[in-house]
């Protein structure tokens, strides 16, 4: 992906800090970032590096202590109830466990007829509405037959979290953030799942942010990474560059704890 993509998401002296006196913890620290239409970046650090937090701020569900960002290149604002609606229509998220952000006591077919009606499709004929859900279903390796009448308690974590993404497909929002959306499914489903992100951005262009502790993960999916340790972005760049040449110490430290071989990249042995 080139670089020369129109800036979709972009920020400068982002900022957040929790506590205050004695217990002050600087969870970001006056990060910059640019993030282009159609890109796959990842972002990347250990625990407690400050992630969520970041992309918490990117959705706009915590305020930031400090900074600006830029949304299609114009300051973004989400002061009113209509300002967040519109916004959270452009953007989207996945978390790592699919079924905390799922009521369990609704059934799973109707989180993707939610997801029609809130794209105006409520008029739709029904019929419409199935055949655009077993689309959603498909593109995840799903059965919508299968789905109907089934509550979330009766699917596995991986099936979940592939429902998770067909929503997602319904929604088509202009950027996804993925924060760690495979750390709590099977390895069969962690394949699927990262195969339908990269799907889902060649097929509608979307913008996905992943964020993961797993800088392999990031090697296989991203065209950009930025590698955050204790609130900073520590080193950035296009994934190759930075995965094969890395230059802060604490990158080539995340890289020689990776102890798998991805795809035809043996990555310990960089
Ligand atoms: N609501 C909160 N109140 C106080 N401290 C927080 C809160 N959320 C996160 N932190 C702290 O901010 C730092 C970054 O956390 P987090 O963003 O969750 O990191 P990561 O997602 O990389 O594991 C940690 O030190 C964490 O304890
Ligand atoms: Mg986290």
């Amino acid at each position: 992906m080139s670089e020369l993509g129109a800036s979709c998401l972009s920020g400068r002296g982002v900022t957040k800090v929790f506590g205050i006196g004695k217990t002050v913890t600087v969870a970001v620290d006056h990060v910059d970032f640019d993030f282009r239409e159609g890109q796959i970046i990842s972002i990347v650090g250990e625990s407690g590096s400050g992630k969520t937090t970041f992309s918490k701020m990117l959705l706009g569900l915590i305020s930031m202590t400090e900074g600006e960002i830029s949304f299609q290149g114009k300051p973004r604002v989400l002061k009113t109830c209509a300002q967040k609606r519109k916004y959270w229509k452009d953007i989207q998220a996945i978390f790592q466990d699919p079924f905390a952000s799922y009521n369990s006591f609704r059934k799973v077919d109707s989180v993707l007829l939610d997801c029609i009606n809130m794209r105006d499709g409520k008029a739709l004929p029904q019929k419409k509405k199935e055949e655009m859900m077993t689309e959603a279903c498909s593109f995840v390796n799903l059965k919508y037959e299968e789905l109907t009448n089934k509550y979330p308690f009766e699917l596995s974590g991986g099936q979940m979290q592939r429902l998770m993404i067909a929503r997602i497909f319904l929604l088509k929002p202009k950027i996804l953030l993925a924060d760690e959306p495979t750390s709590m499914v099977d390895a069969c489903s962690r394949a699927t799942i990262l195969d339908m992100l990269l799907k889902l951005r060649s097929e509608v262009n979307m913008t996905i942010i992943f964020i993961t502790h797993d800088i392999g993960l990031a090697y296989y999916v991203s065209d950009q990474v930025y590698i955050m340790e204790h609130g900073k972005f520590v080193e950035r760049g296009n994934a190759e560059n930075v995965i094969l040449h890395p230059q802060a110490e604490y990158t080539k430290r995340l890289i020689s704890d990776v102890p798998k071989i991805y795809g035809n990249w043996d990555l310990t042995t960089v």
